[in-house]
């Protein structure tokens, strides 16, 4: 049963100009408070240059002021990794946790374990992976996320990268950062995505709309790969399902990931099933980096096999300066769309993600119920059906088609 709703109580700022730049804390001495920690990134002078830049740890998703006026303490930080991280420290005692997939703060089982407070883990954005979920459903914990918040945001970034590798863009553009002017070397892997084909593993909201918005190109075929159906209303006879992952990677000219990460998809694009893939094909994901094996990419571009990755999902965030990612190329040194996990936090994003936040606490503090399509884990089970297939019926209504 969740909490009833706290009294409003009187707050006070705490020393925030004397904290470190990583941490901002807001709080109230009553018994009734609940403390809130949020592991944002810091934003530095674009955050304060730029107040819809809500993801930040300045801008603390724009709730710092309502959570004080409802008497509670806010805790930010953006200093996540290790014991002595102000993340796991204040986790301790903290009811309320909110992280983005942006700076994921990763609540392994060990760190719920020694969360004792903790109730509520909210995603601000779509993706819960770096929580552990079977984790908190140990502990009755409920996460939550803004469903549908930057689907769109994605879905339009994974078009953008899909034409990229396509016409060879980024090569192009480096030409002209360098002075130089060589259409021959540019036009030699470049190609039209009209008559491709186009599939995608995942077809909930995002993978969803990719096709959709692919419509317009006149690909030679639209294919999706999901263990669950869409909706009726929602199928559309140029998309086609395919039963099996490996036959939709055979036969695509471009592969798009758009499924969450779990114990089934980790690793998913090894050698393996990329060795499935069409010789010279694409591959984007801007689902998880951890869905694809970050060795067996490179492999595959050095030899060819694929012509091109992009994405903007790393196996670890922020990305080390010596991930294999960063300087990948195919063979004639191109085919390289990466860039850092931006595609979900437009500032039209933020904003909805933000207001979602604070909606889902909202509903907390005051006992009523989540919306069914945000909650992923609660009551000790899975609420979703796209963390993956499992025996137990997951209990929600979270829909895979859009
Ligand atoms: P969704 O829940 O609407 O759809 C996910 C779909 O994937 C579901 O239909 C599910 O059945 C399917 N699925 C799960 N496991 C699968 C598997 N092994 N094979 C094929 N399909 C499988 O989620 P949505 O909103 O479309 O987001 C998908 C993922 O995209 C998120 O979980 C997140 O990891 C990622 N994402 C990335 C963002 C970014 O900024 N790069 C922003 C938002 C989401």
């Amino acid at each position: 049963m969740l909490p009833l709703l706290r009294s409003q109580l009187s707050t006070k700022l705490l020393t925030r100009n004397t904290l470190p730049t990583n941490l901002r804390r807001l709080s109230t001495t009553s018994p009734n408070m609940v403390k809130v920690l949020a592991v944002l990134y810091k934003g530095g002078k674009a955050a304060e240059e730029e107040p819809r830049l809500l993801g930040t740890l300045e801008n603390s998703l724009g709730i710092a002021d309502w959570l004080k006026k409802e008497g509670h303490e806010l805790v930010v930080t953006d200093d996540k990794e290790g014991p002595n991280s102000v993340f796991q420290k204040e986790l301790a005692d903290a009811e309320i946790l909110i992280t983005t997939p942006f700076h994921p703060g990763y609540l392994t089982a060990d760190l719920i374990q020694k969360a004792k407070n903790l109730k509520l883990c909210v995603t601000a954005g779509v993706g819960s992976d770096h929580i552990d979920l079977n984790a908190a459903n140990e502990k009755k914990i409920t996460v939550a996320e803004v469903s549908g918040s930057n689907v769109v945001s994605v879905a339009e970034h994974v078009v953008m990268s899909i034409l990229l590798l396509v016409r060879n863009f980024v090569p192009a553009h480096e030409q002209i950062l360098a002075d130089d002017w060589n259409v021959a070397e540019i036009a030699r892997n470049a190609f039209d995505l009209e008559g491709k084909v186009v599939g995608t593993v995942g077809c909930g909201r995002i993978g969803y709309r990719v096709l959709e918005r692919l419509q317009g190109f006149n690909c030679k075929e639209l294919l999706w790969f999901d263990y669950t159906d869409l909706p009726e209303d929602k199928k559309k006879s140029n998309f086609k399902r395919v039963d099996k992952l490996e036959d939709l990677v055979a036969q695509c000219d471009v592969v798009t990931i758009n499924c969450p990460l779990h114990e089934k998809t980790k690793g998913l694009f090894n050698d393996e099933l990329i060795s499935k893939m069409k010789k010279g094909s694409w591959l984007v994901n801007t689902a998880r980096g951890a869905i694809a094996d970050r060795a067996a990419v490179k492999r595959a571009l050095e030899s060819g096999h694929l012509n091109g990755y992009a994405g903007d999902v790393w196996d670890v965030q922020p990305s080390p300066k010596d991930h294999p990612w960063r300087h990948a190329f195919n063979t004639l040194g191109g085919g390289n769309g990466m860039v850092p996990h931006y595609s979900g936090t437009t500032l039209d994003a933020q904003i909805r993600y933000a207001n979602g936040t604070k909606d889902i606490i909202q509903r907390y503090l005051s006992g009523q119920e989540q919306e069914h399509a945000n909650v992923i884990v609660t009551d000790g089970d899975y609420a979703s059906k796209a963390y993956g297939q499992r025996e137990k019926k997951a209990t929600g209504q979270k829909p895979a088609g859009p």
